[in-house]
């Protein structure tokens, strides 16, 4: 097992570029199924989870070949797998992605129930309701499913929920299909208009991607010969470097972002009084003398997301005054702040869903356990801000996102060494 060991920051200068989006390129590679002809992945991200998709996709038959140092070729199998790997599919969430491919192209899907971080409940349920109204016939037995279909057909789905995973299954589900689908109060999330601007390029008809009203026109045939999908910037990490830069610049610039995907996390930003400039492809921070309270409600993007709710924690941890952080889409998600006190925090939880925080409080360093890789990120900073070395455990929840973290803010001036530890 590896931890940081992690030294107080005085200041942290310079520039740090963002990479690939994990949620982005996750998708990317699950689109392949659809396809019969090979295409290439660009700006892939060295993270544990590209790796966790990439044995999957073995496993389905894929054939998956490094071309350069952050490119991927992808060549689909004449007839892919039906069955996922169950070990590797139960072991990150978004494995659950592959159904509506694999399902689409080879009229059957067999997997267990997706596993992940652990930030509550993650039904899927939206999923096999959606995939049920095209057609599919599903069924449970000992915690593995079983979906079939000879040929989806296109259906109107009307989303209870705004999942961005689901959005993304049912709209790459239903390129293969026959008929035309609508997914109505669909995720708006960047990733998701990614993927369909790629795919049409391939031969896809899909319109209205990133915004809440997606059309499919099912039945194309996909080639991806000498196509590349060219993998976002990474909006989550942007925006952690971001609050770390408003809690320890000097000035910070993040490059390789694109700020427009930040809009909710800026203004929040500035409201706590943070100096923000933004360019074409990097968004520079100032760190103000003081920060001030700001109260954070969680929503579907273009809001404030909750993967920032937790790092956006410990800045609040720093602000004069009395925040509120209210976590509308997880239940689980605010379980960290337990470490955060033990760390000198004054965050009281009112209930699963929100959270008083006073400050400024100093923290101390402490030896903390990552519970999740949003958290283990909020950790770090944490650390940085603490009095006192701390060292955080159970790193393979970051390492899932953020390719070597210890290295890039290293570069900009902090002292995080990755060490081995017992248990
Ligand atoms: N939901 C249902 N039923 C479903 C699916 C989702 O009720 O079938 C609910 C969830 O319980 C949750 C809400 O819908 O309350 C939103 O969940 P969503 O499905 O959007 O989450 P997701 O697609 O599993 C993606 C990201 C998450 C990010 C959320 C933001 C990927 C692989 N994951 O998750 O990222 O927090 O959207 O909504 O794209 C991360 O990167 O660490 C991460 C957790």
């Amino acid at each position: 097992m590896e931890a940081f060991f992690i030294q107080p920051a005085r200041r942290l200068e310079g520039v740090i570029p963002v990479r690939g989006a994990k949620n982005s390129i996750l998708k990317a590679m699950a689109a392949s199924l659809l396809f019969r002809t090979p295409f290439l992945i660009d700006n892939v991200p060295h993270i544990v989870d590209y790796q966790q998709m990439e044995n999957l996709l073995v496993s389905a038959g894929v054939l998956v070949e490094r071309v350069g140092e952050r490119q991927v070729r992808l060549t689909p199998p004449r007839h892919p797998e039906s069955t996922l790997d169950p070990e590797v599919a139960q072991s990150f969430r978004s494995s659950v992605v592959l159904i509506g491919p694999l399902l689409a192209r080879t009229g059957k899907a067999v997997f267990p129930y997706p596993g992940g971080c652990v930030i509550g409940k993650r039904p899927i349920d939206l999923f096999l309701e959606g995939l049920a109204r095209m057609g599919a016939l599903v069924r449970e037995e000992n915690g593995i499913f079983t979906l079939s279909a000879k040929r989806l057909i296109g259906a109107d789905i009307f989303f209870r929920k705004v999942s961005v995973t689901a959005t993304e299954t049912l709209m790459m589900a239903a390129v293969l299909a026959r008929g035309k689908t609508v997914l109505s109060n669909a995720a708006r999330e960047p990733e998701i208009p990614a993927l369909a601007e790629f795919l049409n390029l391939c031969g896809a008809r899909i319109s209205g991607a990133g915004t809440s009203t997606i059309t499919i026109r099912g039945g194309a045939k996909l080639d991806g010969a000498r196509r590349v999908f060219r993998i976002i910037p990474d909006r989550v990490e942007a925006g952690s470097f971001a609050i770390l830069a408003a809690l320890r610049g000097g000035r910070l610039r993040v490059a390789n972002c694109v700020p427009e995907h930040l809009a909710g996390l800026l203004a929040a930003l500035r409201e706590a009084g943070v100096f923000i400039e933004c360019g074409k492809d990097w968004v520079e921070i100032t760190a103000p003398k003081q920060l001030f309270p700001v109260n954070v409600q969680t929503r579907e993007y273009p809001g404030f997301v909750t993967d920032f709710q937790s790092p956006f924690m410990v800045l609040l941890t720093q602000a004069v005054g009395m925040s509120t952080v209210f976590e509308t889409i997880y239940e689980g998600r605010l379980e960290y702040t337990r470490d955060l006190n033990r760390m000198g925090a004054e965050i009281i939880l009112c209930d699963p869903h929100r959270a008083i925080v006073v400050g400024p409080t100093p923290l101390f360093g402490r030896v903390v356990e990552s519970p999740d890789l949003r958290a283990g990120l909020a950790f770090i900073l944490a650390a940085l801000v603490a009095k006192g070395p701390s060292t955080v455990q159970h790193i393979y929840h970051i390492d899932r996102g953020y390719e070597r973290i210890e290295e890039r803010l290293c570069d900009v001036g902090a002292d995080i060494k990755r060490v081995a530890c017992a248990g």
